[in-house]
């Protein structure tokens, strides 16, 4: 039988996840689904964990479920590994949020200030789930959610022995729904040449019945009702003839980097209106978990789709089915490079459509981006490189430089300055430090 596990299993994603495995248990018979968390989360684990057996219960299927805090034994022969942790909660996240913003700096969790802290904080933590996966489940696939996704998946392959490791974000697949649905078709039609990094993706093109629809969607893409595929981003529309020019898709969070100054405000607006993101979805997050503790809930609710993580049970659930079955069909995701996007190192990990079989996935060769939007992708892939090698050493000048050659930062006193301040709030988080 199959066994997963499942790091942060005390998530209010859990459900999300539970009703992919319940829907897909045709072709992926799950045995047992072990939830693991960390004391600080144990009492959210037995909330969605007991919620997580009775949507199974309701669904009549044999999959045992178990919660513990004992990671050890939920890696033991596990088959895949999937992760979904926050290191210092949501806490940790508002304050990526709103320090950068006193020094006029985006506050985001995945990119710029808010995208290297959390980095800093989180891949000391996936490196030791490595070193456990080595002696406990070494022949194991590591499905990683945990953000920012393609610095941490990178992070595995460069720096531990574990090379069956792939990062995933609902970002393609919501792209892939939203545009199946604007289009009128089913999304099985619907395929996007997806190429670049994780939230620094492009659609190179896009095909409904293998047939280019590229101009309709770029039509499309310029109305800000349609702009964003995620909950957490509010679209702003494109300029027409700025997505003409640059010729190919883009995803919601470009708008960081081709609209900093108008996302800047909007981001500060709303953090004085309604707090910070991470605020928002705290309380969110509180309406979730007093839901999940009725016992007469068996079923996802539908308040977690007011979460910017929609259809990523569908994103890993199919990824591992693929796997599990030999499939062979095509799935945008994080994995090594090896030549797919020339200019991007071979080791570093990129976000790309690949074809998904029982040895993982293989990229799908798209030659090189167009020069139009090359140099960002490489660049941000540096600043990538440099926060990962930041969070393995320790190093203050790394972790500095890293920040300072990212584009959302206006200028190296700034970054240093954020440094600083970002390293004592968050301290207990970055032993490394
Ligand atoms: C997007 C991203 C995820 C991110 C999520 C945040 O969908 O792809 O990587 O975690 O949004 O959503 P939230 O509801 O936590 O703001
Ligand atoms: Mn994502």
């Amino acid at each position: 039988g199959i066994k997963i596990a499942t790091i942060g299993g005390g998530s209010s994603y859990t459900p999300e996840l539970v009703e992919g495995f319940i829907r897909r248990y045709d072709e992926l018979p799950v045995q047992e689904l072990w939830l693991v968390d960390v004391e600080e989360g144990k009492e959210k684990l037995e909330i969605v964990g007991n919620l997580a057996k009775r949507m199974i219960e309701k669904a009549g299927l044999p999959i045992e479920v178990h919660l513990t805090l004992d990671r050890e034994k939920a890696l033991q022969d596990a088959d895949f590994v999937t992760t979904q942790f926050r290191v210092g909660l949501l806490d940790a996240r508002a304050k990526d949020e709103s320090i950068p913003m006193k020094y006029g700096v985006l506050g985001q969790e995945t990119n710029g200030p808010g995208g290297l802290f959390k980095g800093l904080r989180t891949i000391p933590v996936i490196l030791d789930i490595c070193k456990d996966m080595e002696d406990l489940c070494p022949d194991a696939w590591l499905i990683n959610f945990t953000n920012p996704a393609g610095m941490v998946t990178e992070a595995v392959m460069r720096y531990s022995s574990i090379q069956k490791v792939i990062g995933l974000c609902n970002v393609p697949i919501g792209m892939e729904m939203g545009i199946a649905e604007l289009m009128d078709v089913d999304h099985s039609r619907v395929r996007i040449d997806f190429a670049g990094l994780n939230h620094m993706v492009y659609g190179l093109d896009v095909y409904v019945d293998g047939v280019s629809v590229k101009d309709k969607v770029m039509e499309l893409l310029s109305q800000p009702e349609h702009s964003s595929f995620v909950k957490n981003i509010e679209g702003m529309g494109w300029d027409p003839d700025f997505l003409r020019s640059l010729n190919v898709l883009t995803c919601p969070y470009h708008m960081y980097y081709y609209k900093t100054r108008e996302m800047i405000e909007k981001n500060n607006k709303s953090a004085k209106e309604e707090g910070t993101r991470a605020e928002v979805v705290q309380k969110l997050e509180q309406e979730l978990f007093d839901l999940y503790q009725d016992p007469d809930l068996s079923i996802k609710p539908p308040q977690l789709e007011e979460r910017g993580g929609a259809y990523y049970s569908d994103a890993a659930v199919r990824l591992i089915t693929s796997i599990y079955t030999d499939k062979g069909d095509i799935q945008p995701v994080n994995t090594v490079n090896n030549g797919a996007i020339a200019s991007i190192p071979n080791d570093s990990a990129v976000e790309v459509s690949c074809v998904i079989t029982k040895e993982g996935p293989k990229p799908i060769a798209m030659g090189d981006l167009p020069v139009q939007v090359r140099g960002l992708v490489q660049q941000i892939k540096s600043f990538e490189r440099i926060s990962a090698e930041a969070a393995v050493t320790g190093d203050y000048g790394k972790a500095v430089l890293a920040l300072t050659i990212n584009p959302l930062t206006p200028s190296d006193t700034i970054a240093k300055d954020i440094v600083d301040e970002m390293l004592e709030a968050h301290k207990p988080y970055l032993p490394q430090f």
